[in-house]
């Protein structure tokens, strides 16, 4: 008898065929570790970026040096009007690279800080934060749902700054971020007749490029954050990739509807 985990499993990843996971900001940061992480967990990746073409090329190049197929696309994910181009170019991309017509997991993860300061809030600052982190993943969800394999995932990001309004820079931004935490609730509810499971990592502070690259760059803010984390250091992109690939992992097929934060215990 089949364990319970491989019952509720996509069909694909039982009968242990190739799974892709199309990752959007792919090029740097969290979206580029999660990609690695995923092809050392035997993942193959379709992964997008706006304007960082070489740096989306390199990691084609490590994830093919990890024995995995990969392929980068453009993708501006706040032009919903160039989305139904873009699921073209997708299933041109899984048809020559794998001979497939769908992919199993969408890893929604494009996206960036924007400081809002209260009292000199405009109304564009708030539109270009809207644009990113929930139109764009609204639409772009609802134009590549027919790509996603029935029993396939899709995991979108939001903040620890959702449940702690520790830095008021981030207002907008972690409200924002509710929006699409709320949103995968109701997709969870939505899909799940397909049994796609939607879930949300909100990760805590992690050094990369996002916000100037302060959480990685600076040792003043360094030296703020630390104390904050209750494992005693600043969060690595590895961290996040490690914890991309540990939800969408088969044996995780029947969580959904969840928000995982990925924190280090950030501010418990
Ligand atoms: N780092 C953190 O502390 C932290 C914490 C919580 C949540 N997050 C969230 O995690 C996600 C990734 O952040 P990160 O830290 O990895 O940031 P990052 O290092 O700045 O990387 C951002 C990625 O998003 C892509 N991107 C930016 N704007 C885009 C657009 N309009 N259309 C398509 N792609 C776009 C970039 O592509 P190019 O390389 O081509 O520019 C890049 O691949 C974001 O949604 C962020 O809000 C980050």
């Amino acid at each position: 008898m089949r364990a319970a985990w491989m019952r509720c499993s996509p069909a694909r990843i039982v009968a242990g065929m190739t799974t892709i996971t199309l990752i959007t900001g792919g090029s740097r940061g969290l979206g580029r570790a999660s990609a690695l992480a995923l092809a050392d967990a035997g993942t193959d990746v379709v992964l997008t970026y706006v304007s960082n073409g070489d740096a989306a090329a390199s990691v084609v190049a490590e994830i093919e040096a990890r024995g995995r197929r990969a392929v980068a696309l453009p993708l501006d994910t706040t032009a919903p009007e160039t989305f139904p181009a873009f699921a073209d170019a997708l299933r041109a991309a899984l048809s020559a690279t794998w001979g497939r017509p769908d992919l199993d997991a969408l890893f929604m993860n494009a996206g960036y800080a924007g400081d809002t300061t209260f009292g000199s809030i405009e109304r564009a600052d708030i539109d270009r934060l809207v644009a990113v982190h929930f139109t764009g993943v609204v639409l772009l969800t609802q134009q590549l749902a027919g790509l996603l394999a029935d029993g396939g995932r899709i995991l979108n990001v939001s903040t620890g700054l959702t449940r702690n309004p520790a830095n008021p820079a981030y207002s907008v931004y972690a409200a924002v971020k509710t929006a699409v935490e709320t949103w995968s609730l109701y997709l969870a509810r939505q899909l799940g007749a397909r049994r796609i499971a939607v879930n949300t990592i909100a990760p805590g502070a992690t050094a990369t490029d996002f916000a100037g690259g302060g959480i990685r760059d600076s040792e003043a803010y360094r030296g703020m954050l630390l104390p904050t984390v209750a494992m005693g250091r600043i969060g690595e992109p590895e961290d996040i990739g490690a914890a991309v690939a540990a939800i969408l992992d088969p044996r995780m097929a029947w969580v959904t509807g969840q928000r995982i934060e990925a924190s280090g215990g950030q501010r418990l």
